[in-house]
């Protein structure tokens, strides 16, 4: 190992976690640190007054009705357009068709008066998609079904494939965020917001109590929703935040049960159990990992013992700000010519039009200490069908300056 490098490293990460431990031995093969809640002298020295970096803090959905309580538009729970046939609630005909290669391709057109950062931020939201499920937005050519995405009066969607062109409204001046973009694809994917699952009561107490009668239909209950035998998830980004919709400031209209504690909403983006209700709903199989947090490690799989052949595995590094680092401590690829077998592969952003950071690498040699742009970073895993080693083993952490990972409205 390089001991300078190894030196910096440190210096880094003790100057940016400020004695936060990072976790070094891990049985999984992915951990993080708390996320949220860690708020070092750094952050609080450079935390400007009250702008929008406050707001990047909010619950996705809360921007969503901020927006909506301007629109003209008839919203169900705040954002859903209301479908004719009311009785398509488990939407069994209402998926996104499969190709044979696997792919789900869903196709889009954009509103032509996006401006370049605007369609910038669209495609970023949805690259994430495709690095994580097998769910690819493609350029509509003469599909019939497709989602006709648009400012038109603020953040909105259909539930579902709903057939021909379908409004997604992802309006200037509101709702272009990463997280907003990505709450309302989802809806077009087919999935509702995780709080109305039937199972809800056992994981969260409604207090009606909190909630005036004009918006109780908000918080209704899909009994037959499909929950695809995956967990309830606080921290999906089709889930309200604690305080959605109260009446009375202070009071939570959603509180977890049994520990009122645990944190619900998601303000970053997609959560791991999001990727993996899509890849469910839509029959992939995807190898994928959403690390959150401001330090954490990943290795491959198995590792220290060997990892499989045929595998495709991606890690999307997402720290709340600041920009992402990466340090390997252990790296042992099988070594081919040009790393045409198993390699790694590392992108500097959340997809793989993502300019590249690290090109494919293999053998024993440990890579380079990377830092990426920004707040994201894609590590990409790919083995073949021959010969195996031990893979590797890294850390990451947020080093640098804050970084606003926002689209500008
Ligand atoms: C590994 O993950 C599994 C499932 O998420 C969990 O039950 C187990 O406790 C974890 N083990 C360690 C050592 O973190
Ligand atoms: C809040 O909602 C509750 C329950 O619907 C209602 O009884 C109460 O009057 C409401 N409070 C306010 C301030 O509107
Ligand atoms: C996924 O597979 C199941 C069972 O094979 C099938 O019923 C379902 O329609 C498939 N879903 C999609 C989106 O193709
Ligand atoms: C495991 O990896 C080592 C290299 O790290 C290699 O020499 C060995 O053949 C591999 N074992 C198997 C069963 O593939
Ligand atoms: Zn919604």
């Amino acid at each position: 190992m390089d001991l300078k490098m190894f030196l910096v490293f440190t210096a880094f990460l003790l100057h940016t976690s400020l004695g936060l431990p990072i976790q070094e031995k891990c049985e999984n093969s992915t951990t993080t640190t708390e996320p949220t809640e860690v708020t070092t002298q750094e952050d609080i020295y450079e935390s400007p007054l009250p702008t929008e970096t406050d707001v990047e803090e909010e619950v996705i959905f809360n921007k969503i009705l901020k927006v909506n309580q301007d629109s003209s538009q008839y919203l169900q729970e705040g954002d859903i357009v209301p479908r004719r046939s009311r009785s398509a609630i488990n939407c069994r005909h209402c998926n996104w068709p499969q190709s044979r290669d696997g792919i789900v391709r869903v196709p889009y057109v954009l509103d032509p008066t996006y401006e370049e950062s605007h369609v910038k931020g669209i495609h970023d939201a949805m690259a994430e998609f495709e690095a994580l499920t097998c769910i690819n937005f493609v350029k509509r050519k003469t599909e019939r079904d497709y989602l006709s995405i648009k400012s038109v009066d603020g953040c909105w969607s259909n539930y579902g494939r709903v057939g021909g062109g379908q409004t997604v409204s992802v309006m200037k001046g509101g709702c272009l965020w990463k997280g907003v973009i990505q709450h309302e694809l989802e809806h077009a994917l087919g999935f509702l917001h995780e709080h109305s699952r039937s199972d809800r009561d056992k994981h969260v107490k409604i207090m009606w109590e909190y909630i005036s009668p004009p918006d109780r239909s908000d918080f209704k209950k899909f009994e037959n929703s499909n929950n695809l035998g995956l967990p309830y998830d606080y921290s999906s980004i089709m889930h309200y935040g604690p305080y959605t919709f109260t009446n009375t400031t202070g009071k939570a209209t959603i509180v977890p049960i049994p520990d009122g504690s645990v944190h619900i909403g998601q303000r970053q983006g997609l959560s791991n159990l999001d990727v993996a209700k899509i890849n469910k709903l839509y029959n992939c199989s995807r190898c994928s990992t959403i690390l959150d947090g401001t330090s954490g490690s990943l290795k491959s799989a198995n590792y220290p013992r060997n990892y499989s052949d045929n595998t495709n595995c991606v890690w999307l590094i997402r720290t709340r700000s600041r920009k992402v680092s990466l340090y390997f401590q252990a790296f042992e690829l099988q070594k081919t010519r040009g790393c045409q077998g198993d390699y790694v592969k590392i992108y500097d952003g959340s997809s793989k039009s993502s300019a590249v950071l690290m090109d494919k690498t293999c053998g024993s040699k440990i890579p380079n200490y990377i830092v990426a742009s920004s707040n994201l970073m894609l590590v990409e895993f790919i083995t073949d069908g021959a010969y195996t080693a031990s893979g590797f083993q890294a850390i990451f952490a947020a080093v640098g300056n804050q970084r606003r990972s926002s689209i500008h409205n």
